[in-house]
Parts: C-alpha cells; structure tokens; sequence
C-alpha cells in the first residue's frame, strides 16, 4: 500500500511538473497573442477617438455594450471597439404622457417589450411638454415634478429592454405645447415681443430663447429619480434633437434659424458635450442646396420654410442629419403609391449621397418614416407594408456598403389599447404580424452587420494603418455579403 503510495506521488510529482511546464508554455504564448491583439484593438480605439474630433470620445470611454452612441465618420458606433450600430428604430411620442397616470404607466413597459422583441433598438419621444395638458413645463422653469418622474420612468425603462432614446426638446407644431406657447409666455411676462413673425419669434426673441435654453438646462441636468443618474450621463439616452420639425417659414433665407441652431448647438454641448446632438429636421433642401437638389424636394413651398438640409448640418456640434419621410402629406393630392414609394426612396439616396458627401461624413438618421391608412389614403395597412419594405430596403443599400444611413425609425409604433389615439400612422405590433415580420427581418440584418463588422474592425486594423486613410466603409468590406 505504501509503496503503491509512494509510486503515485512520484507520478503525480512528474505530472504536475510537465503539466506545469506546458501551462507556462501555453500562457506565454497566450500572453504574446493576447498583446498583439489588444494592442490592435487599441489602435482601433485611439483611430476612434482621433477621427472622431468630438469631445465625447474623451469625456466617456466606450462604457462597455451599454456605453455612449457615438460617431465615427459617417456610422454611429457604440462600445469600446466601437462597432458600427445601424438601427431599427420607432416613433412612441407620448410615452411621458402614458407614464403619468398609474393605469396607462404598463403601456410603456409593454411598448418596450414589444419592439425590443422585434429587435428595435432606438425609440424617439417628446422630452417636452409645455403648458397645457399634463404639461412637464408648466411656465417658464417651473416643472411639474410628477410629470418628470413619468420621464425618469420611460428612460429607466428603455434601459431595461435595451433601448436607447432620442428626445426632442422642443416642438415646431403646436401640440405639446410648442414653439408657439413659449411665445405666449414671453408676451404674457412683457409687452416686448416682436410678433411680426408669430410663433417664429422663438427663433428670435431674446426672452423665448432664455426660456428655451432654460428648458435645455434643466432636462440636460435632471437626475433620474429612478436610477439616480443624470440625462446628460446617461448611455441610454443616444442622442438629443433641438427641436421636432423646426420650420422659420419667416425667414425663407434661413439665417434666423441657422442662427438659432448655432446658439442652441453650442448651448447643449456646453452642458453635454458627451451626448450626439441633432436639429430634428425634416431635410427640405433650402437656398444654399448643391446645384440640382432643390429638385429632390417634394414640392415648390419646402424650400421656403426656412430650414436648410446640408447648411443646417454643417453647424458646430450638430452631429449627424435628420431627415422625414412622407410622401402622403408632401406630394400634390393624389399621388398614386408608386409615386410615393418612388418619391420615398430617392428622398432616402439623396440624403445618404449628401450626409456622406457635401457634409463630410456623417450619419443620417430618418427619424420619421411613415404613411397613413385612414380612410381616402393612398394606402392601407396592408399596402402600407410595401412602403415600409422599399424604406429599408435604399437602408440596407447604404449599410451593406457601411455607408452614411444609419437607420430608420418608424412613425409610429402603438401599445395595445391606445387606438384611440390613432393619427392614421399607427402599427401595433401584435396585430400586425405581416408588418411585424418585416420589421424583424430588417433588424436581423442590421444586427448581423453590426457584429460582423465589429469583428472586422478588430482583425482588419493592421491593413488600415499600413494603408494610411481609412474610408468609413473600409471596417466593412468583409461584411458586404453577409445580408441579403
Ligand atoms: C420685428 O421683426 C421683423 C422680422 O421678424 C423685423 O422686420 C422688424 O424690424 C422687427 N421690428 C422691430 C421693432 O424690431
Ligand atoms: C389594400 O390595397 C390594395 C391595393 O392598393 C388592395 O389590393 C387590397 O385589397 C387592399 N386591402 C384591403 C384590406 O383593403
């Protein structure tokens, strides 16, 4: 038994001497690999950062898969290899409105649910509400408390179901209260409003832009009462937007708006320089268009509302394009659903072509896409599919080749039980399996390109720098074929 003993330790000795040896054979060899390729992979990341000539990419490091949406060229990218993020996205404006009352406050929860299960991964909603209704803005920089927590609450939800935000700090149109009520305050605080431009004296009033960049503050600075971390801190929240559908039809030059934006820019990033900032445009190509492209407008008035596709982002801090597509309510009367798919898609290239092209390279985002199916519409819910399809599909053109359209996002995507609501536009996911189906294709693609591309990243940077420059499609070449 001893000697038996005495035989295994010494076998066991010999063992663990030559496993031991091995061991250290493997994990220098580890080490070496493990050096050369982190050292690639922080070649890829100091590229990032240098291309990238944004304070954001010095203020928060990739924050891991749930760091700050960032830009690189003309892609969003996200983490710390910073891969490319082409999104699927949707339209729930009224969120806030929905998380006020305990009763509706589960739409929310279900909304997430149900896009995220379709593979949606941005969401854009109204970080307004002023005056009126359930106003988060009562007057001017007094909050109605509950009614902030309703945001804390959708912002600490999207973060659960992977979702990430784009809010609008303010409104064009009259609903939620809008440029137009912030007029009416500053007339009812002081008889010194021009109002030979109406609610267009936002753009340049004095007192109104006080407000307006009050407002900034305040939502920039606000702590989540749910998570306890600020907006202007926050991953989930991707980016801000001046204002929904900005127009100064006034000023058909467009130098009070771009005027405008140039402040509000500046202002934001001085609060928040780490999140992306966009105008919130609908992308009417304006007086200082490249030579032809007034042609790509819808109709004649477009170019006479003041705003300005290209000259609008050419501003300091704006950080990628945004452009809306509805062919129903911008094409003369009677526009047949050929038309308006036709329309739709050169809508689409035209943006791609002049946010990768005269602006440099950046990402365009169609924040807003959509047709109506009410009754005497071009379309109904069933044809309304082919609209969405030819939508992603001048998407997909630009992804395969890791161009500068970076996503779509649906107008508008509905919780059960809200119909009533319904502005003709609405898609509830449950009841409409076709266009469900659709959806989910398109964001399985996006989602292959993505994380096939950050592979490609990672492996092909060594060629990259040997090469010198580094077109913005390069990371994807190897991606190319993978979606279809
Ligand atoms: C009021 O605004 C208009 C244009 O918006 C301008 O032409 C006019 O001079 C302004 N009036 C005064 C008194 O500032
Ligand atoms: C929807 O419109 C298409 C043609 O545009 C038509 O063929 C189809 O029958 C319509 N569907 C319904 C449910 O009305």
């Amino acid at each position: 038994m001893a000697t038996y003993r005495e035989e295994t330790r010494r076998a066991t000795l010999l063992q663990c001497l030559s496993f031991f040896l091995l061991g250290a054979i493997a994990m220098a060899a580890a080490i070496a690999v493990l050096h050369v390729s982190s050292s690639e992979y922080w070649r890829c990341s100091h590229l990032t950062a240098a291309d990238d000539d944004r304070s954001s990419s010095e203020v928060v490091d990739g924050g891991g898969e749930w760091g700050m949406v960032r830009t690189r060229g003309a892609q969003f990218v996200v983490g710390d290899g910073g891969r490319p993020f082409y999104m699927n996205g949707f339209n729930t404006y009224w969120l806030m409105v929905l998380a006020v009352d305990a009763s509706t406050r589960g739409k929310v929860t279900e909304v997430f649910q149900q896009a995220a299960a379709v593979g949606l991964t941005v969401c854009r909603t109204w970080a307004f509400n002023d005056g009126g209704w359930r106003a988060l803005q009562k007057s001017p920089g007094v909050y109605d408390e509950e009614v902030f927590k309703a945001l804390d609450f959708v912002v600490s939800e999207a973060r659960k179901h992977k979702i990430r935000l784009i809010l609008p700090l303010s409104n064009n149109w009259d609903g939620y209260g809008g440029k137009a009520q912030y007029v009416r305050w500053a007339q009812a605080a002081g008889p010194n409003v021009n109002l030979t431009s109406g609610a267009d004296a936002f753009f340049s009033d004095e007192t109104v832009r006080g407000y307006f960049k009050s407002h900034v503050r305040a939502m920039l600075m606000r702590v989540n009462t749910y998570t306890g971390v600020a907006y202007r801190d926050d991953p989930t929240i991707m980016a801000w937007e001046l204002m929904n559908e900005p127009r100064c039809a006034s000023d058909p030059t467009g130098d009070t708006l771009q005027a405008w934006i140039r402040e509000m820019a500046f202002h934001v990033k001085s609060i928040d320089p780490a999140h992306l900032l966009g105008v919130g445009t609908e992308g009417f190509y304006g007086p200082s268009s490249p030579t032809g492209r007034l042609r790509a407008n819808p109709n004649a008035e477009a170019a006479l509302v003041g705003t300005d596709f290209c000259r609008n982002h050419r501003v300091l801090g704006v950080d990628f394009a945004s452009v809306h597509v509805y062919p129903d309510n911008w094409l003369p009367a009677g526009a047949t659903q050929e038309a308006q798919v036709r329309f739709a898609t050169s809508w689409v290239e035209a943006h791609i072509a002049d946010a990768e092209g005269v602006l440099g390279g950046m990402p365009v985002l169609f924040a807003e896409f959509g047709v109506s199916t009410k009754a005497g519409a071009a379309f109904n819910a069933t044809s309304r599919d082919a609209f969405i399809e030819a939508v992603y599909g001048a998407m997909l053109r630009s992804t395969r080749r890791g161009g500068g359209g970076a996503g779509a996002l649906l107008w508008q995507v509905f919780p059960e039980g809200t119909e009533y609501m319904d502005d003709g536009y609405a898609v509830v996911l449950p009841r409409a399996p076709a266009t469900t189906g659709i959806m989910a294709a398109h964001s399985r693609r996006l989602q292959m390109f993505n994380s096939r591309c950050a592979w490609s990243c990672r492996w092909g940077c060594n060629k990259r720098d040997a090469g010198g420059q580094r077109p913005p499609s390069m990371n994807c070449d190897i991606c190319r074929d993978d979606i279809r």
